[in-house]
């Protein structure tokens, strides 16, 4: 059963970065096949995991669009030239770049069949990772399908808090399949945790856990690194294991709810 884990939050909270550590602690202890998307129109998550993309999602809907509704009518085809021109696979994961949103023009049937495609695709894995947008285009073009968690990340800053908040009420009304949302407090220096804590009790909704501001990431960045290659003693890389021991329970609550119906 695929289990969707949704990363949004405020632009620069920290998304392609704990999106990033995810992928990188999921494959690394092998749990199961990993879709990574990057639903960013910057696309970047790609950077933050070290490899290279060839072509956007967007990139393919402009062809097709150009091609025109014979040719692009053909769903097999398209489903060819994702597997064939976009997706990245990697020796641990795959890469799904989603490139820019449609431009002026109608490509409602065309974002039909995509939609229709990518959600075809995510069932053949275990784990979906999506990194989103600061913004919410991806809910209201309804890109996301049934999401098992979505992580609102939040640096030390009650505008971001209260974004987090924002976001939530947003992609509730936008997207009645979100199961679960919770808060990542990313950057966090140790002696402010309590005080952001009591600040994220008051948007009721619940932190997951925290990531400390790690000087391994910034090392990384300035000298365009993967994020997956930083030492693996880093203090994100403990904090992301917290997190994720969690997010790896509640895939097993979800998959026996769903045997037992
Ligand atoms: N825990 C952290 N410690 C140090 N630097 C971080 C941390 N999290 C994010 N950063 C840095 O902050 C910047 C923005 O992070 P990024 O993940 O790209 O944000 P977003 O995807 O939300 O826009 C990047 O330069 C990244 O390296
Ligand atoms: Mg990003």
């Amino acid at each position: 059963m695929t289990f969707t884990i949704a990363v949004s939050g405020k632009g620069g909270a920290g998304k392609t970065t704990v999106s990033a550590l995810i992928i990188d602690y999921l494959s690394r202890n092998k749990l199961g096949s990993i879709l990574a998307v990057d639903a960013d129109p910057n696309t970047n998550l790609n950077e933050a995991l070290g490899i290279e993309v060839k072509k956007t999602l967007g990139d393919v809907r402009e062809e097709l669009l150009k091609i025109g509704e014979s040719a692009s009518s053909k769903e097999d085809y398209f489903e060819y030239l994702i597997y064939s021109e976009v997706i990245v696979e990697g020796d641990e994961f795959d890469l799904l770049p989603m490139g820019r949103p449609e431009g002026p023009g109608c490509y409602c049937y065309i974002n039909h069949i995509l939609r229709k495609i990518v959600d075809k695709l995510s069932r053949n894995y275990e784990y979906v990772i999506m990194d989103t947008e600061a913004g919410l285009e991806h809910l209201s073009r309804r890109t996301t399908r049934d999401v098992n968690i979505m992580l609102i990340v939040t640096d030390p800053s009650i505008r971001g808090i209260l974004t987090a908040k924002r976001i939530k009420d947003l992609a509730t009304e936008l997207n009645n399949k979100i199961k679960r949302f919770y808060i990542v407090a990313n950057r966090i220096p140790e002696n402010s945790l309590n005080y952001i804590r009591s600040e994220i009790e008051k948007i009721e909704i619940e932190l997951i856990g925290y990531i400390p501001e790690d000087q391994n990431i910034l090392i990384h960045d300035l000298n365009g690194l993967p994020i997956t290659k930083i030492p693996r003693d880093s203090p994100a890389i403990k904090a992301i294991e917290n997190i994720m021991t969690k997010i790896v329970m509640m895939k097993t609550e979800d998959s026996i709810s769903k045997i037992l119906g």
